[in-house]
């Protein structure tokens, strides 16, 4: 399939699966290790994409310092950074967040009536306006209304052949429920922060048994107290 970018899914999770704790503060507790991870494979893709309450949650996205990483990028001609696309159909963003100072090239996706004069805040490079799509949860979730086929169309039409997906939970399940993800890396790091309010890798309504998404493992890595499961999704 080469309509879309390729899809790769990077987080790290508690033991008991979760992503952040329950009052969904920045997800901090991976080790220096995993923070290498994320950098490295952060320094493979052509952009990187996150959900809104992302940025709120940290305020800032993470970019490539690694002189070597970015040697590396140099040499397969590439920008020394990748281009880092929010996902938020309100439009709803702090100004005043620090990503805005970052030295990131920077693209805002949101919805045509929440752009909000971005376009001439000269914050972002580039905003798109994706188009909406009714879905039978429209009512009661705005955050399906993204017509991510179209999307994640354009973005490969703007040379955008590698993605990462840096999550949270909510943009991840609106990509797997059009099966747009390749490939997952998740770090499970030695804590337990339980909670039902706390969120996992993969939120929405959820699949049953018989139609759950199936992986197939590709590699497994342990450093110190930390696991990294690499995983194909199945097609
Ligand atoms: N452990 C980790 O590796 C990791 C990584 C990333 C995040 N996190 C944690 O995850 C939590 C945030 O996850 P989350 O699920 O609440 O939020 P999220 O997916 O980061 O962001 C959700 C927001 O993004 C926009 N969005 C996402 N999908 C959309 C869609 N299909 N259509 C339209 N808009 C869409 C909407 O923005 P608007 O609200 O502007 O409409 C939506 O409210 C935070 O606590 C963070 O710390 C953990």
């Amino acid at each position: 399939m080469n309509y879309r970018p390729q899809t790769t899914v990077i987080l790290a999770m508690t033991a008991d699966g979760k992503i952040a704790d329950y009052q969904n503060a920045p997800a901090r507790f991976g080790s220096q290790v995993d923070q290498a991870h994320l950098e490295e494979q952060i320094h493979l893709v052509d952009g990187v994409l996150f959900g809104a309450n992302t940025l709120r949650a940290y305020g800032t996205s993470m970019s490539i310092r690694d002189p070597q990483l970015i040697q590396a990028r140099r040499d397969r001609n590439l920008p020394t950074q990748p281009i880092h696309i929010v996902a938020s159909a309100s439009g709803e963003l702090d100004q005043n967040f620090k990503f805005f100072q970052q030295p990131i090239p920077r693209w805002l996706l949101t919805l045509p009536e929440n752009n909000h004069d971005w376009q001439d805040k000269n914050l972002f490079e580039r905003v798109l306006t994706a188009k909406v799509i009714k879905t039978k949860n429209q009512a009661t979730n705005q955050s399906d209304r993204f017509n991510w086929q179209l999307i994640l169309a354009r973005l490969k039409e703007l040379g955008i052949n590698k993605l990462a997906i840096l999550g949270g939970s909510t943009l991840v399940s609106s990509l797997f429920e059009i099966k747009a993800i390749d490939e997952i890396w998740l770090t499970v790091c030695p804590f337990i922060f339980g909670g039902k309010n706390s969120p996992t890798p993969v939120s929405g309504a959820g699949w049953v048994q018989s139609e759950a998404i199936e992986l197939n493992l590709l590699e497994v890595r342990q450093i110190g107290q930390e696991m990294f499961l690499h995983y194909a999704v199945k097609t």
